[in-house]
């Protein structure tokens, strides 16, 4: 009788560990476990056993009983809701996630919104301003005058003729643009100054494109009014901008410079190591300055009580210096091979 018991548990648990779906496995629960299955028929031997051999046969019958039951449960959650054979949890929780099949933002958006969002900590709102501009906000209020180098139409793309109009529409050829309108909306709408914006935008140049010319680029525009706002409110903002962004090492230095709309103005390079291989370097980033009285007295502003500075620079200039990209063209010819890699 033991002999028996023992064949029959190897023989279930052989079975048992072939049977690979859930079909499988309730024919040999059936065949094992079942009303009229083989343990239930050993059990019946028991009967028969002499009375001196009954305790250890019956001990042994039980032990049978509850290995199969046991091993029977164990299999059974092992194999997952479709059958299919698992050995561990069904959700693998090292699988790296899913790219998702849509896509992503552009570099130059995402590098937008970063700025945007380093700017939105140290306190500068988001403001916008119109792509198609006339001369007096592109230039006029900016205190670049009629006869100025900066206004000639081979260096602008001109909407109406400039002789022709009293205000010549243009494709805006920098984010200034945006600083005079701020003052006058916020002005007529008695929400300011103080002012504090920052103004991501298009901006357009007839230039021929190369590696690092493009006819449409992005700048970034900065302005902060107040009263008593000097140059060492902007060099902080521009230090604490290179730092947040590029990393703690960055430096900043201004080079003295000449924009009609600041005064003193400056060009503003910053000192960073952006590859663990090579050393670090100057990189010219943008423009700035304090904003000249001639724009205060522009939109309307008492140069006497209002003081600001202004900044401006390019975005590709930045993503470029970023993520190490050679050529200003690769942002703009939409080849996804390039835009994945960053
Ligand atoms: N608008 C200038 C350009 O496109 C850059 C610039 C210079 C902006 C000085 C500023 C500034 O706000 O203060 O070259």
């Amino acid at each position: 009788m033991l002999d028996t018991l023992n064949a029959l548990e190897s023989d279930a648990l052989a079975q048992l560990a072939a049977a690979s779906d859930a079909d499988a496995i309730e024919k040999w629960r059936l065949a094992f476990l079942g009303g009229s299955g083989r343990l239930k028929a050993a059990m019946e031997g028991l009967k028969a056993v002499p009375k001196d051999q009954k305790p250890a046969v019956g001990k042994r019958a039980n032990e049978v009983k509850n290995a199969l039951e046991s091993a029977f449960k164990q299999r059974q959650d092992s194999l997952g809701a479709g059958g299919a054979p698992a050995t561990g949890p069904l959700v693998d929780p090292t699988e790296p996630g899913l790219r998702p099949p849509l896509g992503r933002r552009h570099i130059i958006s995402r590098v937008r919104n970063e700025l945007c969002e380093v700017f939105a900590r140290l306190g500068f709102e988001v403001a916008e301003g119109p792509e198609l501009e006339d001369d007096e906000h592109n230039f006029t209020k900016l205190n670049i005058p009629a006869e100025h180098p900066a206004r000639e139409p081979i260096d602008n793309f001109y909407i109406d003729e400039p002789g022709d109009k009293h205000r010549p529409r243009m494709l805006r050829s920098q984010t200034s643009t945006v600083q005079v309108r701020v003052m006058e909306d916020a002005i007529r709408r008695g929400w300011g100054p103080p002012l504090k914006i920052v103004a991501p935008g298009r901006v357009y140049r007839p230039d021929t494109v190369d590696a690092t010319h493009s006819f449409m680029f992005h700048q970034i525009e900065g302005l902060y009014i107040d009263e008593r706002v000097t140059l060492v409110d902007l060099k902080t903002t521009l230090f604490q901008f290179a730092r947040a962004y590029f990393g703690h090492d960055a430096e900043i230095r201004l080079r003295p410079s000449f924009f009609p709309f600041t005064e003193p103005s400056a060009e503003f390079d910053m000192k960073i190591r952006l590859r663990p291989d090579q050393p670090a370097r100057w990189i010219e980033l943008g423009g700035c300055g304090m904003v000249d009285p001639a724009v205060f007295q522009a939109v309307g502003l008492d140069p006497e009580r209002w003081t600001g500075f202004a900044f401006g620079f390019g975005i590709e200039r930045i993503a470029m210096g970023k993520y190490g990209i050679p050529d200003i063209r690769m942002l703009f010819d939409n080849d996804v091979r390039f835009l994945e890699q960053i």
